[in-house]
């Protein structure tokens, strides 16, 4: 289906496992090449197994540098937040150096904090590696569908989101695309009709940005059904 390729996993563990283990091999790829490894994580509660298998393996964090593909409005220390909720199942618990982890700042407001981190990725792209999940209806990041997509730049605001909360900041397609490599990770009974419509050719957010990308895609054999 627009040429991205679907990998199918028994399990949310299984998938984890080679999920982790794709990220630290990119990482040392893109150390031995450049220096530094930069590597946007994917929100939403499907990516935490994989950031929790990174928190107790070995790698070089002082070359690692982290993005997010979308955040909520809400407080920092919310656990809502996706930098929140990640940083406690995995950048607590590393030695990652000051200032190379990225929140968005959306805190601030969606359009502030669009703006502001607009300004901060576009020296830096492409990315090494972009991580991201799907929903139920087929959104990837903060791209909601139905949600008129603004092309032009590297992030937008987005409000009424269909998930709660409904104010968020994402990167857009153009964005998520200027990378190295895309994983999207899919997994629960939960994602099955969303995975069939984009697999049918639908014209989900997720499809067009995976295609962009030239994604693989990782899903479970529950997702798969
Ligand atoms: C978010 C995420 C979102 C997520 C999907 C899947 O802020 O909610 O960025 O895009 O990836 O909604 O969420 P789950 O992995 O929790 O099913």
């Amino acid at each position: 289906v627009s040429g991205v390729g679907f990998q199918v996993h028994e399990s949310p563990e299984a998938l984890a496992e080679v999920v982790a283990s794709r990220v630290l091999a990119a990482a040392q790829r893109a150390i031995a090449a450049r220096g530094r490894f930069t590597l946007v994580l994917a929100g939403g509660g499907t990516p935490l197994r994989v950031y929790e298998r990174l928190a107790t393996s070995p790698a070089d964090w002082s070359r690692w540098h982290l993005f997010h593909g979308d955040e909520r409005c809400l407080p920092p220390e919310d656990r809502q937040r996706n930098s929140r909720a990640i940083a406690a199942c995995w950048l607590d618990r590393i030695a990652l150096p000051p200032g190379q982890h990225h929140p968005i700042p959306a805190e601030l407001g969606a359009e502030e904090a669009a703006h502001r981190y607009a300004a901060l990725i576009a020296p830096l792209l492409p990315f090494d590696l972009v991580l991201l999940g799907m929903g139920e209806d087929g959104h990837t990041a903060s791209l909601f569908p139905g949600h008129a997509l603004a092309q032009t730049g590297l992030t937008m605001a987005v409000h009424e989101a269909p998930k709660p909360p409904p104010d968020r900041v994402t990167l857009t397609p153009a964005a998520l695309s200027a990378t190295r490599e895309a994983l999207v990770l899919v997994t629960g009974a939960g994602k099955r009709e969303a995975l069939a419509r984009w697999r049918a050719g639908d014209g989900l957010p997720v499809a067009s940005v995976a295609a962009a990308a030239g994604a693989e895609v990782l899903v479970d054999a529950a997702a798969w059904g």
